[in-house]
């Protein structure tokens, strides 16, 4: 029996000691996280899993990024407990937080991932968008929460400079936006 919630700014450091974990040691000097340094995760998007003992087995964070100017979601790290790999943990959390993530207005998901495992989710190799040195290409990974959201989207991931109260606000208007152009439509 697994519970899921919004991270909680207590879960910190539990959810940094899954990562270290599941990762390989110096998991921070790969190039996404020069792209998070100093950026505060998408709060809504962060999630956890628990155990029945209240255990955290399992964890995913986002953070804003750009590509060619356009707002970009980047997804992870995410990580299960090795003792609950496999239990559907994994895409329970991508599921419902790709879900959450097209009803916070965002269009367009980017990872650097193993495409057998991502491309169940609909995520599909990204030929025209650069992660910073050294990413494997064929790694970069693409996922359209609107159809045709990445159509013409390419270039640099670049990093976001805003403060989280910054990335509610255009969560905010993004919402309004869109409550908008459902009325008028
Ligand atoms: C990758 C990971 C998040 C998947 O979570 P999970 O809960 O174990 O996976 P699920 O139960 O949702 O899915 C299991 C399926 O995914 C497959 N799968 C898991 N990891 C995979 C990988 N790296 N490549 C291809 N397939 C993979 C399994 O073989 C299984 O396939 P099946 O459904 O055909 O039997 C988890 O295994 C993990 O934390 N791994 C270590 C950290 C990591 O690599 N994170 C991802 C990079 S950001």
């Amino acid at each position: 029996m697994y519970t899921t919630a919004q991270e909680k700014p207590e879960d910190w450091w539990e959810v940094e000691a899954l990562y270290d974990l599941c990762f390989a040691p110096g998991r921070t000097l790969l190039s996404s996280y020069r792209l998070r340094e100093d950026v505060p995760p998408v709060a809504p998007l962060c999630r956890v899993a628990r155990d029945s003992t209240n255990t955290l087995v399992a964890a995913i964070r986002y953070w804003p990024v750009r590509v060619g100017g356009s707002r970009v979601l980047l997804l992870g790290p995410v990580a299960v407990h090795p003792v609950t790999q496999g239990a559907g943990l994994g895409g329970l959390l991508i599921r419902e937080t790709l879900h959450a993530a097209g009803e916070l207005g965002y269009e367009r998901v980017l990872l650097v991932g193993d495409p057998p495992y991502y491309n169940r989710f609909g995520f599909f190799h990204l030929a025209g968008v650069e992660m910073p040195p050294p990413t494997n290409p064929d790694r970069v990974q693409g996922l359209e929460l609107i159809p045709g959201a990445w159509d013409g989207v390419h270039g640099e991931v670049e990093k976001v400079t805003m403060t989280e109260e910054a990335v509610d606000t255009f969560v905010e208007e993004r919402n309004e936006s869109w409550e908008d152009g459902a009325t008028e439509a």
